[in-house]
């Protein structure tokens, strides 16, 4: 969840590498630093905080001259955003930036210690440039220190690397973490974690490939693939217009945000996850102690995977959860107890109901916790205590992948507590942590299931209206669909629990009435269905959601078999992402900016 950037060539380096930062600083922002190595000397600065310190703190350094210069924007997963954590960071005569996590940091660190190397860090990127300085002593060049190096390494990385000894290289190494590298007619390099950085500079970019590794001169980029094979660059064009990069080429932010889900989803597990503990660096040691009741608090989508929250709480941490609709709170005589952990959701940190009943439990003395997606935002201002979501700028307004991550936090944040209060088996909750894992392949939208969901969506245009109907976790899934229904596609929906619709709602039960059912595997499969023949029987039109067959369904949308039900959920909450977004495209709206709402509601 960080990014990165490099250059070598004449301009204003220091220039570059900021504006570069700059369109990355979404991906990270709790600390920012670049390193420009001209005429043999470094230059290097570092600021906790968003970009504009960095601006700052450099803005009377000059870069006049051919350099080659590496910068990054943090989000941190080991060790805690300080400035002696910010990237670059230096060894005696190079610097390195990386993106990902280097898995056996401790193994070499140790080894690296042992030999009475100093860290100066606690992340797990200052071994890098230890362990290549140390290659460097045996290597014949640096290129062979540097080989060596990313030979030693597991785990996810980009990783750029300049050095004194050959101070007009850029080496870089990709695995797992995105980079690319670009050109433009001057022949200049520059590097970024994504192309938005380099529209406008690069007129042609090659994106690497996992286990692809090298350096790049004033004159060439040199590529070895994971064979060690060396391998010519594949150059594409680089979209000229921003916004329209900045979608990838999907129709709408939405859509680009929906498919992104899988990739977020990995950066909110990120360095959160061990054999058999969740693990969140934010929370003190005692952070539970003297907790008897959750109450969770917020509007929208949020709320609604504050709701699902809550079934995860009770069922796996064992505390009593409460959950409430934040305009609601705000105005009644709430009961405010001391032992209530208070815990607030956002994805912007910003929304006027759910801030005031944050300060409104702050004045109480209570404990208070935000989710969140925005650092530095009101909320995590005002919280004692926050969790970031780590999904990036979500641009549209419906909600998605926000949402998505919220409830991994909550799924994860369940386990870490039935932890602590021993309400789960150490053996079960190993169990969930691998499910936890697959989550991102769970929410990865495959090309059949969008094609089939945008075929089946012009059968879904008209009627007089739209049931979601689930049980347990699946009812705030249903409650979500009908709610990015409404706001893309304008047409009345609403989420309801499947068990609920006999005590009045199944009066409305027609051809027109649409049922959208939840019907997961592993979470009261018959009970759910039961509900829908009842109203398949009333000849209301379903649309079935399901891995199992079901022969009642008008429509039947089939998903994955997975091993527990909330990676059904996931799954699931694609379906009904993607269905509402192909009925709102059919219908001809703006998806991205649906009429009368706006992205941030900081009025009441
Ligand atoms: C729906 C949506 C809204 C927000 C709500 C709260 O797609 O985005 O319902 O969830 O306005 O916003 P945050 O989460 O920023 O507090």
């Amino acid at each position: 969840m960080c990014g990165i950037v490099g250059y070598i060539g004449k301009k204003n380096t220091k220039e570059i590498l900021l504006d570069g930062l700059k369109e990355l600083e979404y991906r990270g922002y709790d600390s920012a630093g670049i390193a420009i190595l001209s005429d043999g000397e470094f230059s290097s600065f570092k600021s906790v905080g968003k970009l504009v310190n960095l601006e700052e703190k450099t803005k009377d350094f000059v870069t006049d001259k051919f350099a080659v210069g590496i910068g990054h924007t943090r989000w941190a997963t080991h060790g805690k955003p300080t400035e002696l954590n910010a990237h670059p960071h230096v060894g005696h005569n190079s610097y390195v930036v990386h993106n990902g996590i280097i898995e056996n940091y401790a193994e070499l660190k140790k080894a690296l210690l042992d030999e009475g190397v100093v860290f100066l860090s606690q992340t797990d990127t200052e071994v890098i440039v230890h362990q290549f300085e140390k290659n460097l002593q045996y290597a014949d060049n640096a290129f062979e220190a540097f080989k060596k190096t990313i030979s030693e390494l597991k785990g996810a990385y980009a990783i750029l690397l300049v050095t004194k000894n050959e101070d007009e290289k850029i080496f870089f190494a990709k695995n797992g973490s995105p980079m690319l590298v670009g050109i433009n007619e001057e022949n200049e390099k520059y590097f970024a974690s994504s192309d938005t950085p380099l529209i406008g500079q690069c007129s042609e970019v090659n994106y690497f490939e996992d286990g692809d590794y090298g350096y790049v001169t004033k004159e060439a980029i040199v590529i070895y693939d994971k064979e060690g094979h060396t391998k010519k660059p594949h150059f594409t064009k680089l979209s000229t217009n921003k916004l329209s990069a900045q979608k990838d080429g999907y129709r709408f932010f939405m859509e680009k945000e929906i498919y992104e889900q899988s990739a977020v989803i990995a950066d909110t597990l990120l360095g959160r996850l061990s054999e058999n503990e969740v693990l969140f660096d934010e929370l003190e040691d005692g952070f539970f102690d003297g907790i008897n009741e959750i109450k969770l608090c917020a509007c929208g989508t949020s709320y609604h995977s504050a709701l699902a929250a809550s079934y995860m709480f009770e069922r796996y941490s064992q505390v009593k959860t409460s959950v409430e609709v934040a305009s609601e709170f705000r105005y009644r005589s709430p009961i405010m107890s001391k032992d209530t952990l208070f815990i607030v959701i956002s994805q912007s940190g910003e929304t006027a109901d759910t801030l005031e009943t944050l300060k409104m439990a702050k004045k109480a003395g209570l404990k208070t916790l935000v989710i969140c997606n925005v650092d530095n935002s009101s909320m995590v201002r005002i919280a004692d205590t926050s969790i970031l979501t780590r999904a990036g700028i979500e641009k549209g307004v419906a909600s998605t992948k926000a949402f998505a991550t919220q409830v991994t936090v909550f799924w994860m944040l369940s386990l870490h507590v039935a932890r602590i209060r021993k309400s789960l088996d150490e053996s079960e909750i190993e169990k969930q942590i691998k499910f936890l894992r697959n989550i991102p392949a769970s929410v990865s939208v495959s090309d059949v299931m969008h094609e089939r969901i945008k075929r089946l969506s012009k059968r879904y245009l008209h009627g007089h209206g739209f049931f979601f109907i689930g049980r347990d976790v699946f009812f705030p899934l249903a409650l979500e669909g009908a709610l990015k229904l409404k706001e893309i596609s304008y047409l009345h929906a609403e989420g309801y629990p499947s068990g609920e619709m006999k005590h009045g709602p199944i009066a409305l039960a027609d051809p027109e009435l649409f049922t959208i059912a939840l019907l997961p595997q592993h979470m009261l499969y018959e009970k759910s269905k039961s509900n829908v023949e009842e109203l398949s029987a009333r000849d209301s039109t379903i649309c079935a959601i399901s891995p199992l067959e079901f022969d009642k369904a008008d429509d039947f949308i089939q998903t994955k078999e997975h091993e527990h039900y909330m990676l059904e959920f996931f799954e699931m909450m694609v379906v009904v992402q993607l269905l509402s977004l192909e009925i709102s495209i059919r219908l001809g709206n703006d998806v991205d900016m649906p009429r009368n709402l706006a992205k941030s509601v900081t009025v009441e």
